[in-house]
């Protein structure tokens, strides 16, 4: 009798690891930057891609792109902090594409201020849109994924969940809050086939970044300052990253946040 090798490695084994063909992936904030290129590289690997995002001329824009390379995408119209409208987007994607296998929570912002200054309502607006929304997408789609018993979550998380920058402590609040609960869900869900990550990026090129700079350069100053070599990451950098997380190839990875920040923490 011939034992069984635990490492054996079924033939093909590796083709099906990234395969993403027939995966139904939601991507808030999928109209612009990181979300849309994470959108454009999910549907390229073979996933029925839905860009949820509050800007509709954005979301229909990443859906022609993806539909001109032959991919298939769907735009919806989603505030993430409106718990009804998230609520209502999941039961949708499920009863129109049967499942719903990967969230991306890209849909977030920033505001740059002094802290001694700081708005109480762009406080306010940040917190709710880069925590409680990502929390509100995780809480309605995450419940799907549970009774289906599997899928994968991905939550755009910061260099600011574990280091300070300056004129970001709302951001930093958020983005901290959003390591928390991404490992919050991981733990609760961990037994029950949902896993839950982060992506990690450096300051990365994108109109979230441009907007930034045209307020003030002390934040993006004070991090090109300090990193390894000054280059900010492209968004098409987070795509392998992305689909590393949701795919089968990271089966035993939950509550992990996935930096891509050119060793920015390793300094
Ligand atoms: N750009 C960076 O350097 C960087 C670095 C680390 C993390 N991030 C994070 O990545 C995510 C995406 O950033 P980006 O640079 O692509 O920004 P972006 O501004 O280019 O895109 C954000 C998208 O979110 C959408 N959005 C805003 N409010 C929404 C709402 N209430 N409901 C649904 N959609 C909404 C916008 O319409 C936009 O399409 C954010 O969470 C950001 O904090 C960005």
């Amino acid at each position: 009798m011939t034992p069984e090798v635990e490492s054996e490695v079924p033939k093909g084994y590796v083709d099906k690891l990234f395969d993403m063909r027939g995966r139904v992936a939601v991507v808030t904030g999928g109209g612009s930057g990181l979300g849309a290129a994470i959108s454009v590289g999910f549907a390229q690997a073979g996933a029925r891609v839905v860009v949820a995002d509050i800007n509709d001329d954005g979301a229909t824009h990443t859906v022609k792109v993806i539909e001109s390379e032959g991919g298939d995408a769907s735009a919806i119209h989603l505030d993430v902090v409106n718990s009804a409208e998230v609520e209502a987007a999941a039961n949708n994607v499920f009863r129109d594409f049967g499942s719903v296998d990967v969230l991306v929570n890209s849909a977030g912002s920033a505001f740059r201020s002094p802290a001694e200054e700081f708005p109480e309502d762009k406080f306010d607006f940040i917190l709710k849109l880069n925590l409680k929304g990502t929390y509100l997408c995780c809480q309605s789609f995450g419940r799907k994924m549970l009774a289906q018993g599997k899928g994968s979550i991905i939550n755009m998380a910061s260099i600011g969940s574990f280091v300070a920058y300056p004129w970001s402590s709302a951001y930093l609040a958020s983005k901290g809050g959003v390591l928390q609960v991404t490992r919050g869900l991981a733990l609760e869900w961990r037994d029950r086939g949902v896993r839950v990550n982060g992506i990690g990026p450096t300051l990365m090129e994108s109109p979230l970044t441009r907007r930034g700079a045209e307020r003030s350069s002390v934040t993006a100053d004070f991090i090109t300052a300090r990193m390894l070599r000054p280059r900010l990451g492209r968004a098409r950098d987070l795509i392998g990253a992305a689909i590393f997380l949701a795919s089968d190839a990271s089966a035993l990875v939950t509550g992990h946040i996935l930096m891509c920040d050119d060793g920015y923490l390793v300094a």
